[in-house]
């Protein structure tokens, strides 16, 4: 299966934005864009979604079961609450990356602790926009080794 879900949390509709300081001023479209035309050239495709919500993104997480090989997240502020993505996660059973575009562990003590992580390959942490790439990157080689 070499369809890679990329799934965005809370809030990383307003990429662009939002505190671009911290989150760099690239839009979630441009990001998406991007990673489009990278799949392509690792011959994997990308399936690229946003919700705000957790319920929404349980439910994506459970149907990738059947029909991708591998997820990126970047969960947002859910990635420091949601016991019930960690779950879903757990339950996927193949590769799954963390993003996250600032570096969690200079920020708040509160970010400094991920429900996602327990579940998670790898992490990619502070690097803006280009973690999403690297993951890509990293993807296709996790994919080709399973
Ligand atoms: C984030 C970091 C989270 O702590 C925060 O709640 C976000 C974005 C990041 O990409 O750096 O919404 O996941």
């Amino acid at each position: 299966m070499r369809k890679v879900l990329v799934l965005n949390g809370p809030n990383l509709n307003l990429l662009g934005t939002r505190e671009p300081e911290l989150y760099g001023r690239e839009t979630l479209d441009q990001i998406g864009a991007s990673l489009t035309d990278e799949a392509r050239a690792l011959g994997l495709e990308v399936d690229f979604r946003q919700s705000n919500s957790e319920a929404t993104l349980v439910d994506w997480i459970q149907q990738a079961r059947t029909g991708h090989g591998g997820i990126i997240l970047n969960a947002g502020a859910y990635t420091h609450t949601s016991i019930a993505i960690l779950d879903a996660l757990r339950a996927f059973g193949r590769p799954i990356i963390e993003v996250h575009l600032s570096n969690v562990y200079r920020r708040e003590d509160f970010r400094h602790h991920s429900y996602v992580s327990l579940a998670a390959t790898g992490v990619i942490a502070g690097l803006g926009a280009q973690g999403y790439s690297l993951a890509l990157k990293a993807m296709a080689t996790l994919i080709d080794r399973t």
